[in-house]
């Protein structure tokens, strides 16, 4: 079992899309194991989007992920990282596959609504960064062994 990180951005969130947005990883089978709604600080934000430190979309990305609340969500499900980012679609919105949340749902880039982690890696020092050990949770959903071979 592999957990990922999921954010709903300060887009997601004043478009009222976290409710769809959630739904639509829920429906796939994966288990929600922590969830928080806040307007985050940011270093945690300047400190999630490390690695493009040195890229020029950096300080609007920033500004544009403390402007808002954000939903942090982490996901749990049988290759969830990879699934999850399947179902998000790719970086630009508008060449995203329609069936994606970013291909239904936006046509931006810098406004795609959802993060996603992209790799295990990543989701463990993501999952480590936005939550405490203790505020994941550990349990059983009775269909879990209809959804996992
Ligand atoms: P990246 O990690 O490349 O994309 P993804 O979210 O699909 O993993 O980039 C992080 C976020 O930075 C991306 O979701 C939106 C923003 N961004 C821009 O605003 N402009 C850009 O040119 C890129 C590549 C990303
Ligand atoms: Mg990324």
């Amino acid at each position: 079992m592999e957990r990922t990180l999921i954010l709903v951005k300060v887009d997601g969130v004043q478009r009222r899309l976290v409710g769809k947005i959630l739904s639509r990883f829920e429906a796939k089978g994966l288990k929600i194991a922590g969830l928080k709604f806040r307007q985050f600080a940011r270093e945690v934000i300047e400190e999630h989007y490390g690695e493009h430190r040195d890229k020029p979309f950096f300080p609007n990305v920033v500004g544009f992920m403390t402007s808002g609340p954000v939903c942090a969500i982490v996901l749990e499900g049988p290759e969830a990282v990879s699934v999850c980012r399947k179902l998000i679609g790719q970086t630009q919105s508008r060449e995203a596959d329609p069936g994606t949340i970013r291909g239904d749902l936006g046509i931006s880039r810098q406004f795609n609504l959802v993060h996603g982690s992209d790799s295990t890696e990543s989701a463990e020092r993501e999952i480590a960064l936005w939550f405490q050990e203790d505020e994941l949770v550990d349990y059983t959903l009775c269909d879990e062994q209809w959804l996992d071979d």
